[in-house]
């Protein structure tokens, strides 16, 4: 019997917390819960005899997996895993894995509910406009990026999307005009979605450049990272450019003077919740789960991200 520690600080669901147990003790292990803890020494204390991890938007950095001499897999239960430290990982021996897709369309139904507040002007009674007809550029055409697409299509919105890694008859099928150019997008859209990941070549990538190629009435919806928007280029272009909304999910560096500067013409959830449904709780544990149970089993090692060493 081996130890999945499931370690959240913000806890997953209790209906998925039952299911990973069912999943994990079918399997022949034993679940180990650390829910909202304080201190990183807490954490570091309870992955000391783990054998295996579970954590959401956790730190996964090379002080834990150094205190963690048993772990042999760590999955972050989510798309984005850019709290994983993959080279400490690999240097330890340790696969770390992510759980694709499983909560894509809890993100894309965020984006649209923040959309469709702020085109009625956050519900306050008065004149806004509609998202039909409207065009709409998704930044990357990934598992979110689709589910946006389907969505946008029934509300009959123009969808356009950038996605080098994507090809363009993927794009076609899915009822989407594919550009050939970044710029492309933001000067034809607007509204742009960003759905790309957080890495060394997307961090700080949007900034006044493109934001400034944005048609009259241009919105800016971030369910991405805040890390990929150069924030200070953005309340540069928000200053020049009063027509601008930026909606987003988490509170940027300078939330006050987004607060001071802009009324009306953003909105942040007050933490990040894109992925914060019971459903894809559920879907995102669930497949950590039996992600580990298989690894465990077979040595499966489907949804790795990081290299062996
Ligand atoms: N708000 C939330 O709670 C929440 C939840 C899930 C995901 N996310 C974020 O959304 C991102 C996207 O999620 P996903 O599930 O669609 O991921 P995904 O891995 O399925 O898709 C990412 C897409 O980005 C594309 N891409 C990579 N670099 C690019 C670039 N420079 N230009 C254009 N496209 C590029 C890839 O080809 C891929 O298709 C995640 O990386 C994560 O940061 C946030």
């Amino acid at each position: 019997m081996m130890k999945i520690l499931v370690a959240t600080e913000k806890p997953f669901a209790p209906v998925a917390i039952t299911l990973i147990r069912e999943v994990l003790e079918n399997g022949g292990h034993e679940l180990v819960l650390l829910e909202k803890y304080k201190t990183t020494q807490e954490l570091h204390d309870a992955v000391a005899d783990a054998d295996a991890m579970i954590v959401r938007s956790d730190i996964v950095d090379a002080a834990l997996i150094g205190v963690a001499p048993k772990l042999k897999i760590v999955v972050r239960a989510g798309a984005g895993y850019d709290n994983l430290d993959l080279n400490a990982c690999t240097d330890h021996n340790v696969v770390a894995m992510n759980t694709p897709g499983q909560n894509s369309n809890a993100v894309a139904e965020l984006a649209f509910g923040m959309m469709l507040f702020s085109a009625r002007g956050g519900f306050d009674g008065k004149t806004g406009s509609e998202l039909m007809g409207k065009s709409l550029g998704l930044h990357a055409f990934g598992n979110v990026g689709k589910c946006m697409a389907r969505i946008a299509a029934g509300l009959d919105m123009q969808i356009f999307a950038f996605d080098p890694f994507v090809e363009n008859n993927f794009m076609r099928d899915a009822g989407v005009i594919p550009v050939e150019t970044v710029e492309e997008l933001y000067s034809r859209c607007q509204y742009v979605s960003l759905h790309i990941p957080a890495n060394d070549k997307t961090r700080n990538s949007v900034g006044e450049k493109l934001l400034s190629l944005m048609p009259q009435g241009a919105v800016l919806v971030n369910t991405a990272r805040k890390e990929v928007i150069n924030e200070s280029e953005l309340l540069t272009v928000m200053v020049k450019r009063s027509d601008m909304k930026y909606l987003s999910d988490v509170s940027p560096d300078n939330a006050e003077l987004f607060a001071e500067k802009f009324a009306g013409r953003y909105f942040f959830t007050p933490k990040k919740m894109g992925a914060q449904t019971e459903e894809a709780n559920i879907n995102a544990g669930v497949a950590a789960a039996r992600q580990i149970v298989s690894f465990l089993a077979t040595g499966d090692e489907t949804y790795r991200v990081n290299k062996p060493k």
